[in-house]
């Protein structure tokens, strides 16, 4: 692919955002937060791309897929108005329907075709697939990396704000209450992604974001996560105990083995 098909994208990308766009505040406030999130996707993925050496190429495909990642965001909030896939839809599949749909990506290679549509619709698969090609696990990898890293700040920035500014489908609709159940804990000692479908309040859902760290796969993705301290400005905002604390040491050198080993 060319860097002109990316341009063509991208002006495509914004008018598809722009005609979800709404006049009712709260609903406007949840399709910016996805556009916002797909440009720092798009920046967190040639981060990413530049450390592992990407040819130019494949670096231009990483910026697809991270550009399309969400794109069943948008017709799911319209249809929905929540980004709750389990009362919804899956919106990677969703995403990668939209873009066969509307032939978006008929400028690339059928092959180029064929890595962004697999990345996009199992970007949010809760295990990477196995029976895939290389090249096609190689993004899907890239992009779950680049996506994590940009939800990790999404939800930071969440806790951190008042509550009028926030984007209320973040919360999924979770109870803040002061308590968060064993079993989620038990999980992250396993070195275990915490299943959605277990988690029953705000500070289980803040284990469940802690237990995607199991899920990176690239060093520079480590790299990034540690730099910007995500580890300790979500256990932060989950209940300041002891076990608590021993869980943020624990994660912690979990990274930090993965910051010091490999390229
Ligand atoms: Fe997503």
């Amino acid at each position: 692919m060319t860097q002109e098909d990316l341009v063509f994208f991208k002006a495509w990308f914004d008018k598809y955002c722009r005609s979800f766009y709404s006049s009712d505040i709260e609903d406007q406030k949840n399709i910016s937060l996805k556009e916002q999130h797909t440009f720092k996707v798009c920046e967190n993925i040639t981060a990413i791309s530049e450390r592992l050496s990407l040819n130019e190429n494949q670096m231009l495909l990483a910026s697809t897929v991270a550009l399309f990642h969400d794109l069943g965001r948008f017709p799911q909030y319209a249809r929905y108005k929540t980004f709750r896939d389990s009362i919804s839809v899956n919106h990677g599949l969703l995403g990668a329907e939209t873009l066969q749909e509307h032939e978006t990506l008929r400028v690339l290679s059928p092959d180029e075709q064929e890595v962004v549509i697999q990345a996009v619709r199992f970007h949010n698969a809760f295990s990477v697939p196995k029976n895939e090609r290389d090249e096609i696990v190689f993004f899907i990898k890239l992009i779950r990396d680049a996506d994590k890293l940009d939800i990790w700040r999404v939800f930071v920035e969440y806790y951190e704000s008042a509550e009028e500014g926030r984007a209320s489908a973040v919360g999924l609709g979770l109870p803040e209450m002061p308590v968060y159940s064993e079993d989620v804990l038990a999980s992250l000692y396993k070195k275990q992604i915490v299943p959605l479908a277990s988690i029953r309040t705000l500070n289980d859902f803040r284990l469940l974001q802690l237990s995607w760290i199991f899920d990176l796969n690239f060093t520079p993705a480590f790299l990034l996560l540690s730099q910007r301290q995500y580890i300790g400005r979500i256990t932060s905002h989950l209940p300041q105990t002891e076990v608590i604390h021993s869980l943020s040491i624990f994660l912690k050198e979990y990274v930090k083995t993965k910051t010091s080993t490999l390229s």
